[in-house]
């Protein structure tokens, strides 16, 4: 497992961030001491929106290496065991897949595993965490969406915080736990107090201000 997921990271979602500017977006939060870069990849099918694809994850996977970061592959798109190798080839380090468009979850993660990527499980805000009382054992990570995924800047689910804690009580330590969806300066230090290591932001990060300051404001948060 890539050893940066056992550390108490935000990870910046480009989802929010200026596309016509991206590589200098990415270079702004990792200059900011960003390590994990998440991107949110959309079918338009397993979500009702479209955003990033194959060459976006090629084109930003040097930049995000060569700054000693990882990149956290969040797919949202039905029949993802038709792309893992392509991700992983592109650069992914983690390749998250929903539970809730895998028939069989078992293979799919070893498939990850074997592409040479950290191998995540994705739950929607409706799906409990004992669909993973088997899979935990298969998986590095697993992300607890705190909003329906498809889209940055909704309003986190209040429930969230106790799945945060039945998930990591049921997943072993080395596990990662990532939390996804409305996460801020307002619920980040409760979240990592429930369990979570790991935490998405995108528009407290990417949205109307200096992206740099807001991420380092929400990792002082999570540093209690
Ligand atoms: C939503 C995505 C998130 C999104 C989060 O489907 O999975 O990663 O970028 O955006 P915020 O932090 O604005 O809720
Ligand atoms: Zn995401």
């Amino acid at each position: 497992m890539n050893k940066l997921l056992g550390q108490r990271l935000v990870a910046p979602s480009i989802l929010s961030a200026d596309f016509s500017r991206l590589g200098d977006e990415i270079a702004t939060v990792m200059d900011a001491g960003a390590r994990l870069i998440h991107v949110d990849v959309m079918d338009g099918r397993f979500v009702p929106n479209i955003s990033i694809g194959l060459p976006i994850v090629e084109a930003v996977a040097p930049i995000v290496h060569g700054g000693g970061g990882a990149l956290d592959v969040h797919l949202m798109i039905v029949e993802p065991e038709r792309y893992i190798a392509r991700f992983a080839g592109a650069g992914a380090d983690v390749v998250t897949v929903h539970v809730e468009a895998c028939r069989h979850l078992h293979r799919t993660l070893a498939q990850i595993r074997e592409a040479g990527a950290a191998a995540g499980v994705a739950l929607n805000p409706a799906t409990p965490g004992s669909a993973l009382d088997e899979a935990g054992a298969w998986c590095d990570l697993v992300l607890v969406m705190s909003v329906n995924p498809g889209f940055s800047g909704q309003t986190f689910i209040p429930e969230s915080m106790a799945k945060v804690r039945a998930v990591r009580a049921l997943l072993p330590d080395e596990a990662a736990v990532e939390v996804d969806g409305g996460i801020g300066p307002a619920n980040a230090s409760d979240l990592v107090a429930a369990g979570a290591n790991l935490l998405v932001a995108g528009s407290s990060v990417f949205g109307d201000g200096d992206a740099a300051a807001r991420f380092r404001a929400l990792s002082a948060a999570t540093r209690g």
